[in-house]
């Protein structure tokens, strides 16, 4: 009689398959305590820190010992901050962040648009939501507060009703999370290949998504904490198919000499750079 196979011996096994050995040491690395830093609130008047890791990113334990709310300081991956720099926003822009909760991202962009023109952040699930506006009454000085606009949609809305709408999207998909799985010895033993497809799939309708509602000439950078290459290369590659000449792959400028290049964008692994996982790719809409 044919052996059954457990949730977290087919993961091993389509883990292993895209990453070889480097599966073993990445998979280590993912069941660490992350890395975090405490990235300071560039509105706030906190001063003398040291132990900067990237320009305004620190991992001071002080901060963790004054720290009692997030007025002057983040507490995130050093990767998500790289990635939401990566999206080039400015003042007086309107911008979609299309995923937005909790928000560790938002306060990024908001900050680069420093308070001017319009944010939308957008997240479909209440709770999360509730927590996303917490977050930004908390951050944001009452100043800027009115140029966030907390939308509570499902994404794939914004390409249907908003067509052409922004100058840049953020779009931080739903994805696997297999470091969180790997946390969850229950999730893990549910698991089969058909998770990450069915992700695979909902994140390519966002991205079209994404493409429809940014203006020509804007830029699109999608992201995930996923290690499947199906939610990561292979998306972009069905975009670059299905909508040939819709975008072009831009550089992704501000790596911080972290990371690795992948086929269309860039990504953060734990084995090797203490930071991650995080894929990114920043597109152009033609
Ligand atoms: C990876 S998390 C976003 C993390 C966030 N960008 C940050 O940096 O804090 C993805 C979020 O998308 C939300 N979400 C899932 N499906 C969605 C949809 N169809 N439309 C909008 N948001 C969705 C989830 O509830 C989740 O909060």
């Amino acid at each position: 009689m044919k052996k059954k196979i457990s949730g977290a011996e087919k993961f091993d096994q389509f883990y292993e398959e895209y990453w070889k050995e480097r599966w073993e040491p990445l998979k280590k690395a993912l069941l660490k305590d992350r890395v975090k830093v405490y990235r300071k609130n560039k509105w706030s008047l906190y001063k003398a820190i040291s132990d900067e890791v990237i320009e305004g990113c620190y991992q001071n334990e002080q901060i963790k010992v004054g720290l009692k709310n997030i007025k002057n300081f983040y507490f995130l991956d050093v990767a998500s901050v790289i990635a939401a720099r990566n999206l080039p926003v400015k003042e007086g822009m309107k911008v979609l962040d299309m995923c937005a909760a909790p928000g560790g991202k938002s306060l990024v962009l908001a900050e680069k648009m420093n308070g001017q023109g319009e944010l939308v952040l957008n997240e479909l699930s209440r709770t999360r939501r509730d927590r996303l506006k917490r977050v930004i009454d908390e951050y944001i000085p009452e100043e800027h507060k009115s140029f966030i606009d907390v939308r509570k949609y499902d994404g794939n809305n914004y390409g249907i009703h908003l067509k052409d709408e922004f100058d840049a999207v953020l779009l931080d998909a739903p994805c696997s999370g297999e470091e969180h799985l790997l946390h969850s010895p229950s999730e893990l033993d549910k698991w089969n290949v058909k998770r990450t497809k069915r992700l695979s799939q909902n994140q390519y309708s966002l991205l079209c998504s994404a493409l429809l509602t940014v203006k020509s000439g804007g830029h699109i950078l999608y992201s995930t904490c996923s290690i499947s290459p199906l939610e990561n290369d292979e998306v972009i590659r069905k975009l670059l198919t299905k909508k040939e000449g819709a975008v072009e792959i831009q550089p992704i400028e501000q790596t911080y000499d972290m990371g690795e290049s992948t086929e269309f964008g860039h990504m953060f692994l734990p084995d090797r750079c203490e930071a991650g996982p995080i894929y990114m790719c920043l597109m152009k809409k033609k």
